[in-house]
């Protein structure tokens, strides 16, 4: 696939920070942003102006019939997500689409199914298991770096969305698990592997947010904690809230028999502690950062220079070599299905009080 035309639905704000601006710089690779849409007029109009698409329009429909758009970014609101990733399937495009895949598990299947039935391409947000701190993690830990994983934590977690209503009303798929805790649980899974069981507390600790402003009143949980039971044993623990407003912790602690992996620390990308001489010598300590103090050692990092934070892997890069290479994306449908899993019963676990068995895995 030499030339692949985009349409980008959804022209808010992660389209206008991180797809279209790519979109743009891949223009010289083949890549033509042919189209917009947005229920906004006035965010698809300065999205085709800004970046150069041939059409703007509030109607998505109108991107999933042109014969020149073979793949589509969905950017929307979290409750549209799997409706247009099913239509955009059935018309053969080619998806990449934001977290979480759907709001059910009955929907996800549905978009699952449109992708395998259209023989198309299904990538579903965060990539985080590209990234280079993820794959040396991983590699660290099936080398036995850090012996025998017993306990994972993962945290995503700020302040809540100062702009934007939508993220705290549940009609419209707002969920901090969903919108935030979907990035924790893609990092503890991409280094930990799939989980067998899900609790979880959750609750609504700020009922009344100021947005734009304006008092609104928030009708989702907006701080929950997940704890997992992993399936190579290992207890997992999520963190997830709009109620961080500064934080100076490692976003993901790994605990094993032999040792600890701390990725983006502050101190570091990736700070290992082992027992075992061959990696850390006697202080037990090796730390990866971007630039090398006086007392810090270099582990070897692949690609961790030019991947400063822990989202700067290009999922739309991956997406488009997928495309022209056959490879099958990752995440796929089934990653981010478990994913969706996970956080549903979570949800459930929260309001039972009950333990939740889960009946999908991941690779
Ligand atoms: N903002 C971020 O930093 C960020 C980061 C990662 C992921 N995300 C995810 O990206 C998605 C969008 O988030 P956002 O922050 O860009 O929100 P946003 O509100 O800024 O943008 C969403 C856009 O989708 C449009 N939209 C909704 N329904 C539509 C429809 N049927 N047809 C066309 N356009 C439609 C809205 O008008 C809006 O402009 C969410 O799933 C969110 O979880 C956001």
């Amino acid at each position: 696939m030499d030339r692949i035309g985009f349409g980008v639905i959804g022209c808010g704000a992660i389209a206008n920070i991180w797809y279209l601006p790519q979109l743009q710089r891949l223009a010289d690779q083949g890549i033509e942003l042919v189209a917009v849409a947005d229920l906004v007029a006035e965010k698809a109009e300065a999205a085709r102006a800004r970046y150069g698409a041939r059409l703007a329009t509030t109607d998505y429909r109108e991107v999933l019939e042109r014969p020149d758009i073979q793949a589509v970014v969905i950017a929307t609101t979290i409750a549209t997500h799997a409706p247009i990733a099913i239509e955009a399937l059935r018309a053969g495009k080619h998806v990449l689409l934001q977290k979480p895949i759907a709001t059910s598990l009955a929907e996800a299947d549905q978009v699952i199914a449109a992708a395998r039935a259209s023989g198309c391409k299904l990538q579903v947000e965060p990539a985080h298991r590209l990234h280079p701190l993820a794959q040396r993690a991983r590699h660290l830990i099936a080398e036995g770096a850090i012996g025998q994983v017993c306990l994972v934590k993962a945290r995503s977690a700020h302040g809540g969305p100062p702009d934007r209503p939508w993220f705290y009303r549940r009609d419209q798929g707002g969920s901090v698990v969903f919108d935030m805790g979907v990035h924790a649980l893609h990092w503890l899974l991409a280094v930990a592997g799939p989980a067998r069981r899900v609790t979880a507390f959750a609750r609504t600790s700020v009922p009344v947010r100021t947005v734009n402003g304006q008092p609104v009143e928030v009708d989702i949980e907006d701080n929950a904690v997940l704890l997992l039971d992993l399936q190579n044993g290992a207890l997992g623990v999520v963190v997830t809230n709009y109620c961080t407003q500064a934080q100076l912790v490692p976003q993901v602690e790994i605990h094993g028999t032999a040792g600890t992996l701390y990725l983006n620390a502050p101190q570091g990308g990736l700070l290992l502690y082992s027992q075992r001489a061959q990696y850390c010598g006697e202080s037990g300590w090796l730390v990866a950062t971007r630039e090398v103090g006086h007392q810090a050692r270099v582990l070897d990092v692949a690609g961790l220079r030019d991947t400063p934070t822990m989202r700067a892997v290009s999922s739309l890069e991956h997406f488009i070599e997928c495309l022209r290479t056959g490879r099958d994306p990752v995440p796929s449908g089934e990653d981010a299905r478990h994913t969706l899993e996970i956080m549903v019963r979570a949800l459930t676990a929260a309001e039972t009080g009950q333990a939740q068995t889960l009946t999908t895995t991941t690779a």
